[in-house]
């Protein structure tokens, strides 16, 4: 069965569902479990702006995107506490989602890649986000994505 399991999450409901799917079959296999998130090394965009306007934050980019990227694996730890896995790993990269989610994947031996059908992205009528498409493409280990 599956010793090492790899989870990516971005802060989507999809990603969630695969944190929870990971955490479950982590706990039930007694597998290590990793939750993996990349970030954009930093650009101010429109969209970081309108969120530093609206919750108030002042401060460089870089703080709120930490702040985000906190939120993120956070919320996928405390789905992994609640599906009965001890103690869950938390990593952070900095670069393109689908070659960084890879390349940590075989870097660390895992054995199984968890992630959610769509992300963050909303282009309506596609049914596989680009980084599912591309991860399962070019993974060399076993690749569920969770719809
Ligand atoms: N930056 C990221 N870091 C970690 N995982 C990611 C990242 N972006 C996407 N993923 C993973 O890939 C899944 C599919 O997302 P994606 O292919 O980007 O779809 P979309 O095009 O709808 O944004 C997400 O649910 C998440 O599991
Ligand atoms: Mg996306």
């Amino acid at each position: 069965m599956f010793k090492n399991i790899v989870c990516a999450v971005d802060g989507s409901q999809h990603a969630l569902r695969a944190a929870e799917l990971a955490s479950e079959l982590a706990a039930k296999v007694g597998a290590k479990l990793t939750f993996l998130t990349v970030t954009k090394p930093v650009k101010l965009t429109e969209d970081v702006k309108r969120y530093m306007a609206a919750e108030h934050l002042t401060g460089s980019p870089q703080y709120v995107l930490d702040e985000l990227t906190e939120r993120i694996l956070d919320e996928a730890k405390e789905c992994a506490r609640r599906c009965g896995v001890e103690k869950a790993v938390m990593e952070v990269k900095t670069g393109n989602p689908a070659r960084t989610i890879v390349s940590f994947a075989e870097n660390s031996g895992a054995d199984l890649i968890v992630l959610g059908g769509r992300g963050l992205g909303d282009i309506e009528g596609m049914f596989l986000g680009s980084v599912s498409h591309k991860v399962s493409s070019m993974a060399k280990c076993t690749c569920m994505t969770v719809k």
